[in-house]
C-alpha cells in the first residue's frame, strides 16, 4: 500500500471521527458535496436499486439514499473504527437488514463485495495512493452509475495537500493523500464505458456521475 499502512488509517480516521460525522449528520445532514452527489442520484432514480458505497465511512450518504427508496446498500471500509457509530447510525433509521457493511481495502480486495447497480465513492480516491486501481474496481462492479467526488486538480488544492502531506510526515503519521488528475480519472471510467452524466465543481471538490454506456 506504500504510504499508507492501516495503522495510519485508523489514526486519521479513528472512532471519534466516526461519532462526529454521525452526530452531523443527524443534526444537519449531508455535507454540501455528499448532498449533491445524492440528490442528482435520486433525481436520476434510485428506487430499489442497490448501492455499494466505498469508503464511506459513518455511512450518511448510504443512509439517505436508502432512505431515498434505494433497496439495500453495501459500504465497504477498509478501517475497522466507523463499524459501531455506523451500526448505530443504521438502527436509528430502521435500515436494519438492509445494509451489508465489510472492512476491507477495496483496492487491494475488490472482490470483497458484489456488483451494485449505483457504486459510490465519495472522498476516498484521494486517500488511497491507487487512484486508477479504485477507479477501476467501482466501474467493473456498477451495473449502472458511478459517482465520484475527488479534489480539483487546482493549484491550490494541490498545496493544500502538500502542506497536509508534510504535516503527517513530521508526525510520523503513516498516511498521505493525493490530488489524482480528474480527467484521468473520468477518463479510465470513459474507457470502460461510462459516459459522463453530471459534473459539479466547486471550490476544493469535483463531483462526477457517470452512467454506464449502453451496449453496441
Ligand atoms: C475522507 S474519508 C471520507 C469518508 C466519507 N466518504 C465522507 O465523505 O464523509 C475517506 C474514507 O475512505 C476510506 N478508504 C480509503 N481508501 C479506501 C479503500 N482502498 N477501500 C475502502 N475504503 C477506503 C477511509 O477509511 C475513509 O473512511
Amino acid at each position: 500500500m506504500g504510504c499508507c499502512t492501516p495503522e495510519g488509517y485508523r489514526t486519521v480516521f479513528t472512532a471519534r471521527t466516526a461519532e462526529r460525522d454521525a452526530s452531523r449528520y443527524r443534526r444537519k445532514g449531508l455535507p454540501g458535496t455528499a448532498r449533491w452527489l445524492a440528490s442528482r442520484l435520486a433525481a436520476d432514480g434510485v428506487r430499489d436499486q442497490s448501492v455499494l458505497e466505498v469508503g464511506g465511512g459513518v455511512g450518511g450518504l448510504t443512509v439517505e439514499l436508502l432512505r431515498s427508496g434505494a433497496a439495500r446498500a453495501t459500504n465497504v471500509e477498509i478501517t475497522d473504527t466507523y463499524e459501531g457509530p455506523a451500526r448505530d447510525l443504521i438502527a436509528d433509521f430502521g435500515l436494519e437488514g438492509r445494509v451489508d457493511r465489510i472492512v476491507a481495502d477495496f483496492a487491494e480486495r475488490p472482490d470483497a463485495a458484489s456488483a451494485a447497480d449505483i457504486v459510490v465513492l465519495h472522498r476516498v480516491i484521494c486517500c488511497h495512493p491507487d487512484g486508477l486501481g479504485l477507479t477501476e474496481a467501482a466501474c467493473t462492479h456498477a451495473r449502472r452509475s458511478v459517482a465520484i467526488t475527488i479534489p480539483r486538480g487546482s493549484w491550490w488544492v494541490r498545496l493544500g495537500f502538500a502542506a497536509m502531506n508534510g504535516w503527517l510526515r513530521l508526525r510520523r503519521i503513516p498516511f498521505a493523500g493525493y490530488v489524482h488528475p480528474p480527467a484521468q480519472i473520468a477518463g479510465l471510467a470513459q474507457s470502460l464505458g461510462f459516459r459522463t452524466e453530471h459534473r459539479e465543481r466547486g471550490l476544493l471538490w469535483e463531483s462526477i456521475i457517470l452512467q454506464r454506456a449502453p451496449a453496441g
